[in-house]
């Protein structure tokens, strides 16, 4: 999808997605001790605002000015400082190695793309810190529910795994999710990667 098509989904009354923190970013990470966080893709801000509130220094990234309105005017609600910035992951360069966390969640790029943007996500971690990204498995178009129905879009743990240079894969695994009014659970792919310390 362009940046105008996610503006227009997000301009609908309402929020696109659910108001609560992801599901398997709350069990891998709620945990951590809080540092300097990225969430990449942020969308309407609730795993920001989530981290934020658990005392996480966050910035959260994503092109679609409508999403960056909603985020903000969440974090201004509950009254947590969250930095949102309007930009294109394929042109945004972060800081390298400074991030304790650093999280993508649901970002379907096209696979030249998403190398691209992982490289520099795992280039982002800081010594000690976290990786984790977490979307749609490809085996989800077959045999899952929901999500986008473009197969290069979507990835296996496997196939992000060589594209984490210079981290240790912690988890790399397929994970169900149940979708509420559906029979079946969704599919995930789910990698969790660290940054050595030495
Ligand atoms: C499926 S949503 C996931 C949002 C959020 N991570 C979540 O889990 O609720 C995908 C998000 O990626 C953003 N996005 C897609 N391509 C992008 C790009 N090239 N640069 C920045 N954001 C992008 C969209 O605007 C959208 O908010």
């Amino acid at each position: 999808m362009q940046r105008e098509d996610w503006d227009r989904r997000y301009a609908q009354p309402g929020s696109v997605w659910s108001a609560r923190p992801n599901r398997f970013l709350v069990a891998e990470v709620g945990d951590l001790a809080p540092g300097r966080a990225l969430d990449l893709a942020c969308g309407e801000g609730q795993n920001a605002v989530w981290l934020a509130g658990l005392g996480w220094t966050v910035v959260g990234i994503d092109f679609s000015s409508v999403a960056i309105d909603k985020a903000r005017a969440r974090a201004a609600r509950e009254d947590l400082d969250v930095e949102f910035v309007c930009c294109d992951l394929v042109d945004y360069r972060p800081e390298a190695r400074v991030s304790d966390l650093v999280v993508l969640l649901y970002l379907h790029l096209p696979s030249s793309e998403r190398r691209v943007v992982l490289e520099r996500a795992a280039g982002a971690v800081a010594p000690g810190g976290t990786l984790l990204v977490i979307g749609h498995d490809t085996l989800n178009m077959t045999e899952g529910v929901g999500g986008p129905s473009d197969p290069d879009i979507h990835f296996t743990p496997d196939d992000l795994v060589p594209e984490l240079q210079g981290l240790e894969i912690v988890k790399a695994e397929r994970v169900l999710r149940d979708v509420e009014g559906e029979s079946r659970p969704a599919i995930d792919a789910l990698v969790r990667a660290r940054r050595p310390t030495v």
